[in-house]
């Protein structure tokens, strides 16, 4: 049985903790900064649950393999980073880095320690309507382009509005509409279409710098494709792929509940639906079977693989900040 802990006492690691216990993992350790919050969190679920307010002791806590971190985005490389050396696998919330200089560090660790496993927790990809509208885009003739979106108003936006920075909405702590919710689509472009030939983002910037809602265009050999994504606003647009006379229709990369396809005379067809509720359900099971046959050189490739695709997103999430002038005091730590 997979022994894990967490990082992070919001309701994304509350998410979490249900997911990995519906596939019989047993949640041993929880990280807080403060000790009431620790125990506040850990008394939701059936314990003994140890808990934790310095983060060395956590990691060296024998209770566990397995640590997964929701924590602000720029905290995620140092905490990863210390889980690994401390022989912990880790599964890190998207955006796993900040930028490249920190992902490269933790493919350097990994290349020193090929027993760990390391996930960036992008669970819409590990969601099997995913991969079908993956294969849909294979059925198509031609790709003539796409328009993948995701905005959301933050329930944090209202405290950004009333002078306040949340973690979010804050440069330090590597926030921003890309960052949270762009990244979703960035892993859809890739995993769908490849690495563009080149990208632009074009945010809109709120008081700080940071950036509250944006559009990017990818640019491949024939085609392009528009990410527009935001947390400042509500949209009910619908993402769509363009064939030539079929077009595949869907809520967003980022909440897949249904595929669909309309011919050329419009009529809609459904193509697939998603039935698990919880939606960190596919990417818990992926990593469960992987946890389990550690050894295993399938496993290990399968591991490889999906880091492959997350340096790609994290190269092409910095090449868009880079063309938008949207630097993280995190850019400048490590170089
Ligand atoms: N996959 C998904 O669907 C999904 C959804 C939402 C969020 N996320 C990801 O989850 C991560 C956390 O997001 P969130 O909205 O939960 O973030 P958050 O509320 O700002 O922070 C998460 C946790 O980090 C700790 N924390 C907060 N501020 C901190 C600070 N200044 N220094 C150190 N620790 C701090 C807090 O835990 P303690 O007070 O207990 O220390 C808090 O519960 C992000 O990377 C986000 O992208 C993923």
């Amino acid at each position: 049985m997979i022994k894990f802990a967490t990082i992070g006492t919001h309701w994304i690691t509350k998410q979490f903790i249900e997911a990995a216990q519906q596939v019989g993992w047993q949640l041993t350790a929880v990280y807080s900064r403060q000790q009431a919050s620790a125990q506040k969190f850990a008394d939701q679920f059936i314990g003994p649950i140890k808990t934790f307010t310095e983060l060395d002791e956590f990691l060296a806590s024998q209770d566990f393999s397995v640590v997964y971190l929701a924590s602000p985005n720029s905290l995620h490389f140092e905490q990863s980073q210390q889980a690994l050396l401390a022989g912990k696998h880790v599964i890190v919330e998207k955006p796993a880095c900040s930028n490249p200089t920190e992902m490269k560090q933790i493919i350097k660790i990994l290349r020193q320690h090929p027993e760990l496993y390391y996930f960036e927790a992008a669970r819409h990809f590990h969601e099997p309507l995913f991969q079908q509208v993956k294969q849909a885009i294979k059925q198509l003739s031609v790709i003539q382009g796409a328009h993948l979106t995701y905005e959301k108003y933050s329930s944090r936006y209202d405290a950004f509005l009333a002078g306040q920075e949340p973690n979010i909405f804050s440069l330090e702590f590597s926030g921003g509409a890309l960052q949270d919710l762009g990244v979703y689509l960035v892993y859809a472009a890739i995993a769908w279409f490849g690495y563009p030939q080149s990208a632009d983002y074009r945010p809109q910037k709120l008081r700080n710098g940071i950036d509250g809602r944006g559009i990017a265009i990818l640019e491949y050999p024939r085609f392009q494709v528009i990410l527009k994504f935001g947390k400042t606003t509500n949209s009910y647009l619908a993402s769509e792929i363009y064939g030539l006379k079929q077009t595949l229709i869907l809520d967003s990369p980022a909440k897949l509940n249904e595929l669909k396809m309309a011919d050329e005379q419009g009529n809609v067809q459904s193509l697939a639906r998603t039935t698990t509720e919880n939606p960190m359900l596919a990417e818990v099971k992926d990593f469960d079977q992987l946890l389990n046959k550690p050894a295993s050189l399938i496993a290990k490739q399968k591991m490889e693989d999906w880091l492959a695709l997350a340096v790609q997103v994290n190269q092409l999430m910095y090449q868009l900040r880079q063309s938008a002038e949207l630097s993280f005091p995190a850019d400048e730590k490590y170089i």
